[in-house]
């Protein structure tokens, strides 16, 4: 049996991101049993330190070499922990990656999660930023979280509604540090609803001869769109998208849409009551633009400054062609942003976590 933890002095992060940016961490701990963690926290190199969580890397961006010691958790075990016919919950550890747990999930006969093949990841990872794609968010499907929160020493099981879910939102984003997401439980079905309003997604379904699609065929479809679309980081370095689709106040987003017709707009949701619990205070009714096309109508798809560079299939996602370093592609991201600042008045923000610098 692999022992709980493996300790790791002076190591490569290059492999460990998505980007493939180079980067050092003074100590890295693998934890195969997240039961390890209070002890291994207490103990040299970790006590009094905020350590930072590494999943598979693919939603962070390296600006420089964390001063932090690095935790990855790496237990990647499903189990079956209820099943009422009509609702199955299944529980997975945090280091499982996540496609390959939507693929099991399938083969399982359990549908619900189809919408998110192919993100890159780990389970751990998802509740984090709430990953969503082609009309699902995944906190639709989550049922509880699994956490320790070292500052207390406490062992948390934080149901759904406690987790402030929002877009690429959540509790354990909006506190980074406080909680390590150790599992995740998926509340299941054997009978899901799939759903495919999503642009292109229907479409595709239907031109294979799907009328009434399987989970299974969904899931098939999906992976063809992300295929075509957005790179697959084994081949070129991306964290999905770089920025969050920003959200504006509505009067704002039908401004913008009387000047530039082509930008596309989608309303949002009531204003997250966990906001407000923040102090921010709404602003009446919100519409979501669309970032792409944003940064597309400013000219940057394609475009390259050494190997940082945007992806030539979709104006969202920064590249590593070969040797840029995290700096340069932040250096970029800011030039994008302040082009969009400049030419249409809205902030974009970064949606991966930023270590070694700030926004
Ligand atoms: N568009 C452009 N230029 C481009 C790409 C897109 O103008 O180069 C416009 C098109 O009008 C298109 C629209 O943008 O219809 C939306 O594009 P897409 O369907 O690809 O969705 P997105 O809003 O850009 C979001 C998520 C993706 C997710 C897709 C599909 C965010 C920040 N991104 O992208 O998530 O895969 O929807 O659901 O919400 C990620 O978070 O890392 C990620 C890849």
């Amino acid at each position: 049996m692999s022992s709980p933890v493996r300790l790791l002095r002076d190591a490569p992060l290059t492999a460990r991101n998505s980007f493939g940016v180079p980067a050092r961490a003074a100590l890295l701990a693998e934890v195969n049993d997240a039961r390890a963690l209070p002890g291994l926290l207490a103990g040299d190199g970790f006590a009094g330190a905020r350590p930072l969580v590494v999943g598979a890397g693919s939603n962070l961006l390296f600006a420089g070499d964390p001063d932090q010691p690095v935790v990855v958790l790496v237990g990647d075990a499903v189990t079956e922990r209820s099943n009422d016919g009509a609702e199955t919950i299944l529980r997975a550890e945090a280091g499982a990656q996540w496609h390959d747990f939507v693929m099991q999930a399938l083969a399982r006969g359990l549908g619900g999660l189809e919408n998110l093949a192919l993100i890159p990841g780990t389970v751990g990872a998802a509740p984090i930023q709430n990953i969503g794609a082609y009309g699902v968010e995944v906190c639709e499907r989550i049922h509880a979280v699994e956490a320790f929160e070292p500052a207390t020493g406490r062992w948390h099981r934080l149901p759904a509604g406690e987790c402030a879910f929002g877009y690429r939102d959540s509790l354990f984003k909006r506190q980074p540090d406080r909680f390590i997401v150790t599992a995740v439980e998926f509340a299941l079905s054997r009978q899901p609803q799939v759903r495919i309003d999503y642009a292109g997604l229907g479409d595709a379904l239907a031109a294979a001869g799907h009328a009434a699609p399987t989970p299974r065929q969904v899931a098939d479809a999906v992976i063809e769109i992300r295929r075509s679309k957005l790179p697959d980081p084994a081949v070129l370095g991306n964290a999905g998208s770089f920025f969050k689709n920003p959200i504006v106040p509505a009067g704002q987003a039908e401004a913008l849409r009387a000047a530039h017709p082509g930008l596309p707009v989608f309303p949002v949701g009531p204003f997250p009551a966990d906001a407000l619990a923040h102090g921010e205070t709404p602003q009446g009714p919100r519409s979501k633009l669309s970032a792409a096309w944003l940064i597309d109508d400013c000219g940057w798809k394609g475009h390259r400054r050494g190997d940082a560079g945007v992806a030539a299939t979709h104006a969202l996602v920064l590249v590593n062609h070969g040797s840029a370093t995290g700096a340069q592609l932040l250096a970029l991201a800011r030039d994008i942003a302040a082009s969009v600042q400049e030419r249409f008045g809205v902030a974009l923000e970064p949606e991966p976590r930023l270590v070694g610098d700030r926004w």
